[in-house]
């Protein structure tokens, strides 16, 4: 039969967290944007051509069965597991075992069962309905839509019904409603008639299943004798006049059973888990409100700014589980950091796995493009920014965008920061251009100019300034602490003078007073120092312990040594000197030139309060979320710019923390000269949210115009002109080029793109000329989109990758490291000429040679090193770009970002971020040449090089690593403890685990545990669906077609 199951072609995207993908090839080809692709998954179906009497296959379903049992085991036998896990029923429909638990204190109403019935009516409504529903979607009216919008529409529209005549008895969602078939009923009554009985309803199910191999015999027995018998269209007619009686009846016994939302119509389960899991007993006020708007119940976008703190994310988790559980649409939450995204992902895999959704991460190397279309469960996407892009460009183009729901964006200022802000907007521009029927929830505690977003988004507003924690406001100048008052006449009144004692010396080391400010708090409370650099955050952490009391250092002195041992243990036997020195006071710094690794232990010590206080930058203010009694900001500087309202805002915000704190305060130290700079800082208004796509040229507007040509969004200026309209720059566009009109604009970028050769005018045929389409994709175009190349790299990227063709060196990965290598990281990077000298002398003579392609000759190299003048032309770029391959080389070879980052006198953080950083542009490179045939040969390196970077760590930590959060020096701990496959994390005992695992919290081992459930989960359901879709019959066979032809030969007769 199909040999097509043997020759794979690299898998289009493949997270390393991912499950297979079904092997069906997206329409379009390949993925949309970069990350990791991994073909480590076995072939199911290896060398096998045919099915019949092959033993192999039976014996490799009967191991796949086994992976399946051992999670519906999850179910049968809970108190093998932590806590009460809840197995949903393969329908993917909410069936909670209704918790008749304590009364709660939610202020939430139980009037609210109305909530979100427009979502619920489509769940619970007969075919009938549904189907009328269908076409009342369908027929949503399209005339207050531009027209190539429409015809957008129109395309999705037609290509969902041929997605959905192709699918015969598949439930699928349609871009513009929700189609629920017969088949897809019939399985509901079956669920529901045992929906009192959870466990019988388990054992059902589990029976139901029981043997894999049996189903499959018996389905290609099956399939066998319908082919031969041939398909009769009156008893297809039969069988679905039953489904739907059935499903009526399903719809009758469910209505009086259905717990059908007393928690904002959702069950009362998910008010004990928030209970459980955050400690949250009663929404605040404003939570009640916000959820019950009017505009929330209509499905209108929304965006909602209350202060730092307020308790925003609360209401965006409960409307995210409303539309997974009651809408039964996916999700996407998208995030700033991966930090946070990770944070999350841990967070919400809980609630995953006792709700019966799953909870999918898109960051850093994480994630798949397009996702795996789930059968019955509904997903979560937690993702960055930039995967985020890559999820709905992937959506778009397999025509999936209607599957999403809900997209919810934290941290919305964030769309008016640079590229990443432009990243976001074009995300945000092209859901709300392809899909109606998504909503999107945006969320801010410094949002000024809302006016503009609304517009953009077509959202409604709500806000209110509760803050659950005052949080009061200082500047000090001199030794006096002023209250801030914006409305006092100079900003300030007094307050109080600072009181403490120093010493000549001590005034001289520490002029600012931050050892009295900070003694004021800790080591009780908690303390964050915000300082301008990194340098300057290692320097007053040092400065500040040089001058503590000793007494300080028996503060839970046995943790500290702890925390040491474990600082140790990650850094392979050394610890930072700044480190070691500070620790014992229950002091430490956190910036990006920390490991990973590192960071984390110092974020779980500081919340655990081992430690006090942290000197820290800017981006801890909107990174994890690590609360403080008192905020001191060093100086109003962010590096040597001044400090900004915004940046203002995140940092003060860290001080008083609901549930945390009682209080909380931020000083700010102001030297007299910058006292009325900080003046106007407090009186200003927030910045506005200005869009960043005219800015940021190569990577905002043109990188957008090719995605919309290669994604057939738009395809000719009329369209393009239409979307740029409803992006945030076409609605700032007036104060944001006051030279230009949008029409230039868009005209010089597509010229330009023209120019580089990535668009073409299309020669148009007549109906073309009809349909108004002149512009298309280049070949190179499209590998620059795909691989989301930075276009101002595109060409060089080209040029390198093809001279790569003449004369590949293999004998070593050098050559690829350096066609891996990010540009972006070439330009901020100083060779230390010794040490380059030395790595270049260490190299084989093939390896030299790599060099010498490159463009770097041995003369340059020698001379820098020996100090002399070099008067030859060479590519600096080309420079720097080998001396960052020798250092990931060295990295391949060592794993140990520690060492080499001594070797080549740099700090460890860089080292782990040019990693990632390489890992990732690798995969970019790698779509990059799927695109183009001439490189095909680049495509197995790379997926290799991919792998090898992506986890540059010993192979049998990797299936740990794979866990959100879990990171190299956890997985080593927990490897050496024993525990060693995912399947060894999902069933620990988080007792066990706590005692087994030094420095783990119990939270810790829950969240760990959780997060590999649902990992295992995810796997599970993606390989039963792989054999689903293998066993399901085909439509389109000659038999069943020869047939259909003739019944209508003989109907029409
Ligand atoms: N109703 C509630 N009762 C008690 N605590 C709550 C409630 N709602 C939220 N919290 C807690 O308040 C803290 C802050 O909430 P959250 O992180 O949502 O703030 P935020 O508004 O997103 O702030 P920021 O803008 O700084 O991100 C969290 O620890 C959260 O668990
Ligand atoms: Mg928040």
């Amino acid at each position: 039969m199909q040999r097509a199951w043997r020759a794979r072609t690299p898998r289009c995207g493949g997270g390393s967290s991912s499950p297979p993908a079904p092997k069906k090839p997206s329409p379009g080809g390949s993925c949309a944007s970069p990350e990791y692709n991994d073909d480590s998954e076995e072939d199911m179906f290896g060398d096998y051509d045919s099915f019949s009497g092959n033993d192999s296959l039976l014996a490799q379903v009967d191991d796949l069965e086994q992976k399946y049992m051992q999670s519906v085991d999850f179910a049968l036998h809970p108190e093998n597991l932590e806590d009460k896990a809840v197995v949903e029923p393969a329908s993917g429909k909410l069936h909670i075992q209704h918790s008749k638990s304590k009364e709660l204190l939610f202020s939430a109403t139980e009037n609210v069962n109305g909530f979100r019935v427009k979502e619920e009516d489509n769940v619970w409504k007969s075919p009938d309905e549904q189907e009328e529903r269908t076409q009342e979607l369908g027929d949503f009216s399209l005339d207050d839509l531009p027209c190539s919008q429409q015809l957008y529409f129109e395309e999705v529209d037609a290509s969902t019904q041929q997605a959905n005549a192709n699918a015969g008895d598949n439930h699928m969602n349609s871009g513009l409603g929700r189609i629920l078939n017969q088949s897809f009923c019939h399985n509901d009554v079956e669920h529901t008639k045992t929906n009192n009985e959870p466990s019988q309803n388990i054992i059902a199910d589990l029976n139901k299943r029981k043997s894999l191999k049996d189903h499959l015999k018996s389905s290609m027995a099956g399939n066998a004798k319908a082919q031969s018998l041939q398909i009769s269209k009156t008893k297809q007619l039969k069988e679905a006049i039953l489904s739907k009686e059935l499903c009526v009846a399903k719809e009758t016994i469910e209505a009086s059973s259905v717990d059908l939302g007393p928690f904002y119509g959702l069950p009362s389960k998910v008010k004990d888990l928030f209970v459980q899991f955050h400690g949250i007993e009663k929404l605040y006020e404003w939570q009640h409100t916000c959820l019950t708007l009017e505009s929330l119940q209509q499905r209108k976008n929304l965006i909602y700014s209350l202060p730092t703190s307020g308790g925003k994310t609360l209401v965006a988790e409960i409307l995210i589980l409303q539309e997974l559980l009651c809408g039964q649409k996916d999700v996407l939450m998208i995030l700033p950091y991966v930090a946070i995204v990770q944070e999350k992902v841990w967070a919400l895999s809980s609630f995953g796995v006792e709700l019966g959704f799953l909870v999918e991460e898109y960051a850093g190397s994480k994630g798949r493009f397009p996702p795996i279309k789930r059968r019955t469960k509904k997903s979560l996407y937690i993702a960055t920014i930039e995967k985020g892009h890559g999820l709905v460009n992937a959506l778009i183009e397999t025509r999936r965008i209607g599957d999403l729901g809900l997209v919810v964006v934290d941290e919305l200022h964030m769309i008016g920061e640079g590229s990443r802000g432009a990243i976001l907007e074009m995300t945000l521009a092209k859901i709300l251009y392809t899909s109606k029927t998504t909503q999107i929830i945006g969320m801010s505690a410094t949002l000024n100019n809302v006016g503009d977003l609304q517009q953009f988004l077509q959202a409604e507003y709500y806000t209110d300034s509760f803050r659950p924690v005052e949080l009061k406001e200082y500047v000090k100048i001199r030794e006096s602490i002023y209250e801030v008052d914006s409305k006092a006449e100079n900003c300030f009144t007094f307050s109080r003078r600072l009181n403490f004692r120093y010493s000549s010396n001590l005034e001289r080391m520490d002029p600012d007073h931050l050892i009295a400010l900070v003694t004021e708090v800790i080591p009780n409370y908690s303390c964050l120092v915000f300082c301008p650099t990194k340098k300057n955050c290692e320097n007053v952490a040092e400065m500040i312990c040089k001058y503590l009391n000793k007494e300080y250092e028996n503060h839970r002195k046995k943790e500290k040594q702890d925390l040491l041992m474990n600082l140790k243990n990650i850094g392979n036997g050394t610890v930072c000197p700044v480190l070691k020195r500070t620790v014992s006071f229950g002091v430490a710094y956190h910036h990006s030139g920390l490991t990973s690794d590192e960071r984390k232990s110092i974020e779980e010590a500081y919340s655990a309060g081992v430690l006090c206080l942290l000197t820290c930058t800017s981006t801890l203010a909107a990174g994890v979320n690590l609360p403080a009694r008192r905020v001191i900001l060093r100086a109003p500087y962010v590096a040597t710019e001044f400090l900004k309202k915004n940046q203002y805002k995140q940092m003060i915000g860290r001080a008083g923390r609901a549930g945390i704190d009682s209080a909380g305060e931020s000083i700010l130290i102001v030297q007299e000269k910058d006292k009325h700079l900080v003046q106007d800082l407090i009186s200003s208004p927030l910045e506005n949210c200005c869009s960043s796509l005219l800015l940021e040229f190569t990577k905002g507007i043109q990188n957008l115009l090719l995605s919309l040509v290669g994604l057939q969004i738009a395809r000719n200026f009329e369209e393009i002109c239409n979307f740029m309209c409803g992006t945030l720059f076409g609605v700032q566009r007036k104060t944001l080029s006051k030279e230009k009109s949008l029409s230039d604009i868009i005209k010089e970028s597509l010229e330009s793109l023209i120019e580089k050769g990535l668009l073409k005018r299309k020669i148009m045929s007549e109906k073309e000329q009809k349909s108004s389409s002149n512009l298309a994709i280049t070949q190179l175009g499209q590998a620059a989109y795909k691989g989301s190349i930075d276009l101002a790299y595109c060409n060089a990227l080209y040029r390198d990758l093809k001279k790569g063709l003449e004369g590949l060196v293999l004998e070593s990965c050098l050559h690829l490291l350096y066609l891996a290598t990010p540009y972006d990281m070439i330009y901020h990077c100083n060779p230390d000429w010794m040490i380059y000298f030395k790595q270049y002398t260490q190299l084989s003579a093939a390896e030299q040679k790599v060099a010498d392609i490159v463009g770097v000759p041995e003369s340059f190299i020698t001379k820098k090193a020996s100090g002399q003048v070099i008067r030859r032309d060479v590519d600096i770029g080309v420079i720097n770009r080998l001396y960052l391959s020798f250092v990931l080389y060295a990295l391949l070879k060592d794993t140990n970002v520690w060492m080499v980052s001594e070797k080549f006198n740099l700090s460890r953080g860089y080292v782990q971020n040019l990693l990632n950083s390489a890992a990732t542009f690798c995969s970019c490179v790698l779509h990059f040449c799927e695109e183009l045939e001439e490189f095909w040969v680049y495509k197995a390196l790379l997926t290799e090089l991919t792998k090898r970077l992506t986890y540059c760590v010993k192979a049998e930590l990797i299936p740990l690593m794979e866990v959100a959060g879990v990171l190299e020096a956890r997985a080593k701990q927990l490897y050496n403890a024993g525990y060693k496959t995912l399947a060894h994390l999902a069933n620990a005992n988080p007792e066990i685990l706590v005692k087994m695992i030094e420095h783990v919290s119990r939270h810790q081992a829950r969240q760990i545990i959780s997060s590999a459930k649902m990992l295992l989960s995810e796997k599970a359901e993606a390989l039963q669906e792989e054999v689903e879709e293998l066993l399901q019959m085909p439509t389109d066979t000659p038999e069943g077609l020869l047939t259909a032809a003739t019944e209508n030969h003989e109907a029409t007769a």
